[in-house]
């Protein structure tokens, strides 16, 4: 399954595209989120991101994620792919979570590409990288970056080969990741797409639920007991 900011959007955390409150409503992402701007701005991209940091860890895991993470545990195989950096899946108790533009919490230095740690707190924004000096940003993937490595071959691999694809709170625009649900569909998967507005998924989806993913994914999660505790088998699902 794919996830999207929009999963989170019950949480607290504004997703990205929706008009009235999404996060490029109010900013450009070409002046936060490329490499670019990072050389240009440094303080202002590390303060952007330090307010979302804040936000996230302020805010707690909805029910679509936590009915998210405990059907993880209903089935022998199951991927969650996810665009969001907020770490609130894992929160909810998602064990395998491949996260394909990184995560917000963790901090990596913008010369040596490498995830510190620790770094002295000598007022300087961004702070310093303690082993080289070079500054330090966000572990999450900027526009014109690759994704981290081998993600996108792993979601790939598990997308062309699954039964069943959920994409749910993703506007379906950002490629790679949008690839996903389209190689499912090659592979002869059914693809649901959960979320309020259509997307250029919408029309392909085996079924389009133009609902809240807090609503619907723990009905979904109820159903998939139901129809187990009828069979008393393990589902051979593989979302
Ligand atoms: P978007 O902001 O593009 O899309 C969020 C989607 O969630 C929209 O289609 C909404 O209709 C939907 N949505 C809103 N509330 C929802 C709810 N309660 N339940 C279900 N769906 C809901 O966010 P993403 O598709 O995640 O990348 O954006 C993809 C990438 O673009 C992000 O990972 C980020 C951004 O630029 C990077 O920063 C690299």
């Amino acid at each position: 399954m794919l996830t999207g900011a929009g999963v989170s959007a019950e949480s607290g955390v504004p997703t990205f595209r929706d008009a009235q409150s999404g996060l490029w409503a109010d900013f450009k992402p070409e002046d936060l989120a490329t490499p670019r701007a990072f050389r240009r701005n440094p303080r202002l991209v590390w303060e952007w991101y330090a307010w979302r940091r804040k936000l996230v860890a302020g805010v707690n895991p909805n029910p679509a994620h936590l009915a998210l993470a405990e059907m993880e545990s209903l089935f022998p195989e199951f991927h969650l792919v996810t665009q969001n950096v907020d770490g609130l899946h894992q929160r909810a108790g998602s064990r395998e979570v491949i996260e394909l533009h990184g995560n917000i919490t963790r901090v990596k230095c913008f010369d040596e590409d490498t995830v510190v740690s620790t770094w002295n707190e000598t007022g300087d924004v961004p702070p310093k990288c303690t082993r080289c000096g070079g500054l330090l940003r966000p572990d999450v993937v900027w526009f014109e970056e690759a994704l981290p490595e081998g993600a996108m071959e792993r979601a790939g691999a598990a997308s062309a080969r699954c039964d069943v694809f959920l994409s749910i709170g993703t506007s379906t625009v950002v490629y790679p990741a949008a690839s996903l649900p389209y190689e499912a569909l090659r592979g002869g998967a059914t693809v649901v797409e959960i979320n309020p507005q259509p997307t250029p998924l919408s029309e392909q989806a085996h079924h389009a639920f133009p609902l809240a993913a807090g609503a619907i994914v723990p009905e979904l999660l109820a159903e998939i007991k139901r129809l187990r505790g009828q069979s008393g088998a393990p589902a051979k699902a593989n979302p």
